[in-house]
């Protein structure tokens, strides 16, 4: 039983010193961002008999395609100034981790890198994979995912913005705009090599066609540069129809047996698909057409009256009022001033009528009396209470008919003059 035990245990030992070969891995290719520092991820097997010397090994990288005849640009045992490129090797060599960050990093370093690993004792080997490194002066735009946003109304939405973070000691920052309201947004720091921020919010139609961007701003490690890429999309919110309103054409009133035409609008997305006409009839709606616009001839009253139009797309539909009048409804109305006018210009006509005749028989009879009478008895006329004849006058036109009124007034104030003369030669003669 032991022996079995033993037996595997020097199997497995011996199998696993068996596949312990020279081996490195490396990404298939890195970009940098000229300007700004780069990581290479590295990680390397050795066979187990070299494991000691890792104690005393530095890491050596080596530019160039030909990793043979390669320069070596950076030496970890040496001082940074005496190194061609400028950098950090930030893994553990004990834990066959070759991970460095190069510095500084600009178009004329682009190459293919590879990596040896040196010791004081045998351990001395270049590994042979090479990482091709590329340089851009601008940095590449981030991506945004879903690609595509169409949402109907009312879903909540959640973009991601991922950028490129070949650099770990600076990361871009990433910014969304505009800045919506009700939006959250979280940085997250992935095992890619790169940063992102997650937005979300809740479609609403204000939002249809509004383009959100997501903005990457890289900081450079020479001087206080920085550059920026940008990527949007278009949001495409899909709703019910909104602010739906008809309208009637000619405005005003409608006369009977002209043509009227009902025109409704609507916004919505997609765009309204069926206008539908109603009538309000009594209690019940009556459908009396379709489609944006509605003309028709007004041949009775009835015609007029309340409308609706309801504007309809996939997602919902939306009702607006308008109201149609018609002339005949009115006319009645229009009348009554005229009827007034007419009643009042008749009984104007009708006291100037009677006015004119009193003054003209009045006046003839005033001309008969001065021939009879003389001076005096026009001057007596003027003496006398006038107004209180007036009183005789009217107390008796109440009870007789117009035409006899004048007369009897005659008869009256001629009885006075009568009276009034004889009184004054009364007075003379006394
Ligand atoms: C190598 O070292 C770096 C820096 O310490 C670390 O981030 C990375 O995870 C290590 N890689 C592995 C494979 O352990
Ligand atoms: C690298 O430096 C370490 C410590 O300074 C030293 O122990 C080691 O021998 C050096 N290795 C080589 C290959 O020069
Ligand atoms: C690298 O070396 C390994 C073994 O040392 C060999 O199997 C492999 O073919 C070599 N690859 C290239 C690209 O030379
Ligand atoms: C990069 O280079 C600039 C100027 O050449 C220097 O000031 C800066 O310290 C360097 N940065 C690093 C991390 O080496
Ligand atoms: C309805 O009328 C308006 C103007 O009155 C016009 O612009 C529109 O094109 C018409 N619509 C249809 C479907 O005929
Ligand atoms: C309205 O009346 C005119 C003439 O009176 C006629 O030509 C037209 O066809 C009528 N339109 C409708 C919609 O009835």
């Amino acid at each position: 039983m032991a022996g079995i035990v033993r037996f595997i245990l020097i199997g497995c030992l011996l199998q696993g010193a068996l596949s312990s070969q020279w081996a490195v891995w490396l990404p298939k290719s890195i970009e940098a961002l000229s300007g700004s520092c780069v990581l290479i991820p590295c990680r390397f097997e050795i066979p187990v008999k070299y494991e000691n010397d890792l104690h005393s090994a530095k890491a050596v990288w080596i530019r160039g395609k030909k990793w043979q005849d390669g320069t070596h640009v950076f030496d970890s045992n040496q001082t940074q100034s005496k190194n061609r490129i400028q950098g950090r090797l930030i893994g553990d060599l004990l834990q066959k981790n070759c991970t460095i960050i190069m510095d500084n990093f600009t178009k004329s370093d682009a190459d293919h890198y590879s990596f040896r690993v040196d010791s004081m004792g045998p351990l001395k080997f270049t590994f042979n994979q090479t990482v091709p490194i590329l340089v851009t002066e601008t940095p590449p735009k981030p991506k945004l995912t879903p690609v595509k946003v169409e949402v109907t109304e009312g879903t909540s939405v959640r973009l991601t913005c991922s950028a490129a973070a070949p650099c770990p000691t600076l990361p871009p920052t990433l910014t969304w705009t505009p800045r919506l309201r009700n939006s959250v947004d979280q940085l997250q720091e992935n095992e890619d090599k790169t940063k992102s921020s997650v937005l979300t919010f809740t479609a609403s139609h204000l939002l249809h066609g509004q383009k959100i961007s997501c903005t990457a701003l890289y900081k450079l490690q020479q001087g206080d540069r920085e550059k920026k890429s940008e990527q949007s999309l278009t949001v495409n919110v899909l709703y019910p129809p909104k602010s739906t309103s008809a309208s009637v054409s000619p405005s005003g009133s409608v006369m009977l047996g002209s043509s009227v035409t009902l025109t409704c609008s609507s916004n919505a997305n997609p765009p309204v698909q069926s206008y539908t006409w109603y009538k309000e009839n009594g209690r019940e709606m009556k459908i009396v057409g379709s489609g944006q616009n509605l003309t028709f001839n007004v041949t009775e009253p009835s015609d007029g009256g309340q409308y609706y139009c309801e504007a309809q797309n996939d997602h919902g539909r939306q009702t607006s009022p308008v109201f149609v009048n018609t002339q005949t409804a009115g006319s009645h109305c229009s009348l009554i001033p005229y009827i007034i006018c007419g009643i009042l210009a008749f009984l104007y006509l009708l006291t100037v009528g009677v006015g004119v005749f009193k003054y003209r028989r009045l006046s003839r009879e005033a001309e008969q009396g001065k021939q009879g009478g003389g001076g005096d008895t026009y001057t007596s006329l003027q003496f006398s209470n006038v107004s209180s004849d007036y009183h005789i006058l009217q107390r008796r036109a109440g009870s007789k008919q117009v035409a006899d009124q004048g007369r009897t007034d005659y008869e009256n104030i001629r009885e006075k003059m009568h009276q009034n003369n004889m009184h004054r030669t009364g007075a003379n003669a006394s």
